[in-house]
Formats: C-alpha cells, structure tokens, sequence
C-alpha cells in the first residue's frame, strides 16, 4: 500500500473511483465526483493534501481537503479547514483502507498547521479517526438550531488550543455545492461516464 500525491495523469481515474465510491450511497447516483472535478481549480483546494491511496498497482482510495471559514459571533470569519470527498473502492471497502488514508492525511495536515477540521460524516467511521460532534467545540452548523447537537456534523481539533472555547457557525465552502448551482455543467459531465443506475436505497439522505 502506497500513499502518494494525486497527480494530473490520475485526475479520471479518481473521479471514477470517487463516482463509483459513491454512487446511491447517500442518494441515488452522487455528485461528489463533480464537485471534485470542479475544486482542483478553486482557490480553497490544498494541493498538498490531494492524496492518492494505491494497492494491486491501482488507486483505490481518495481524500481531498479545503480551506473553510468559521462564522463568530461577533461576524468575523476565523480560519478553519475541511475535507472531503473521501473515497475507497468498493471492493476494498471495510478493510481498514480508509482509516489508514485518513490518518495518514490528518498527521501531514497537522505538520502543515492545520489546527481545526470540521465536516459533514458519520461517526461511526470518523470516531475511529479522533473526530466527535462540533458541538463539543461549540460549533453550530449553519441553518441548524444552535442548541442542537447535529449528529453528522463532526469537527477535531488538531493542534490542541487551536479554536480554544470560541463559538461560531460553519457553512460548507460553497465548492462543495458547484453539483446543485450549476446543473447543465454537471449533467453534462456525468454523461462522460458509463451509464450506471440510480436507486433509492434505505439509509439515503431525505
Ligand atoms: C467511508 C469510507 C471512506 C470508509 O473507508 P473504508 O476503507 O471502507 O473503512 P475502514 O475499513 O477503514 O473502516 C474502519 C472502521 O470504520 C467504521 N466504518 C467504516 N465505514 C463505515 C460505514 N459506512 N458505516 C459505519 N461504520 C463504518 C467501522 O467501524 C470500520 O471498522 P470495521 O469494518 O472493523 O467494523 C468508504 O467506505 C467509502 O468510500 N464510502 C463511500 C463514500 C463515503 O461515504 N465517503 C465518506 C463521506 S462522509
């Protein structure tokens, strides 16, 4: 198993992957290929956090990251950051790949200064990587009540100190959301790829 930069020369094959990771797993069909395909070009894309996780001579796994904004309560914007699409094949799904990138990513995120990441995910995976509710931190996730703890809304603080007892509200880059403001483009996009059937599965977001 190798971890390594993502390259220009992989940039298919991982939105592939991305695509295949996944597709009907959070609705029928996905967009986080798209919303991939579209950051590499966005000011907040980290190009040294674009890793490539390879196994068998083929890239399996994926993480990206972005730079974030966290709203206090004052108005003023204070750094944070962000990650995600993160994706592992799905025949090598639940075999520890995903936790080992992951790891891997938040160690050289933490050497590069990244102090706070928070996110939207499960924590059933992401707990196994240190992460628990932002609302631990006080962090409130944008449209939600600010009492209420949002049970996929995670944060971490990687550099102990670096949010400290602050309060704030985090919207989600608006990169993440090119899939929902642009859909002529994304449709277009998609039907670059092989036709793959949507299904609404239990388990997918309302
Ligand atoms: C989520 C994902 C990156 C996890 O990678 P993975 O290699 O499958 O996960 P790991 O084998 O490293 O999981 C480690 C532990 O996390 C937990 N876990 C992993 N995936 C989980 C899931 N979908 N639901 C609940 N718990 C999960 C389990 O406790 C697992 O240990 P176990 O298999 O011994 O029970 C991968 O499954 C994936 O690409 N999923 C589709 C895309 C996606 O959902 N990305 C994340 C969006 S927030």
């Amino acid at each position: 198993m190798n971890i390594r930069l993502e390259q220009p020369q992989d940039w298919r094959e991982v939105e592939n992957l991305t695509r295949e990771a996944f597709w009907n797993v959070y609705r029928p069909g996905c967009q986080e290929h798209f919303v991939l395909n579209q950051f590499r070009d966005n000011p907040a894309f980290i190009p040294e956090l674009d890793l490539v996780m390879e196994e068998d001579g083929r890239i399996i796994g994926h993480v990206m990251f972005s730079k974030a904004e966290i709203t206090l309560a004052d108005g003023t914007l204070f750094p944070s950051w962000t990650f995600g699409p993160i994706s592992v094949d799905p025949d090598y799904k639940r075999k520890g790949y995903g936790l080992k990138l992951l790891r891997y990513a938040l160690e050289k995120a933490r050497a590069m200064g990244i102090g706070l990441l928070q996110m939207e995910g499960n924590i059933d995976f992401y707990k196994h990587a240190g992460f628990y509710l932002a609302s631990k931190l006080n962090i409130h996730y944008h449209g939600e009540p600010a009492e209420s703890e949002v049970p996929y809304f995670l944060a971490q603080e990687l550099i102990p100190g670096y949010w400290g007892d602050r309060e704030g509200t985090y919207c989600p880059p608006s990169g993440y959301l090119v899939a929902d403001t642009n859909p002529e483009a994304f449709e277009a996009y998609e039907a670059t790829f092989p036709p793959k059937e949507k299904h609404l599965v239990p388990g997918q977001l309302p």
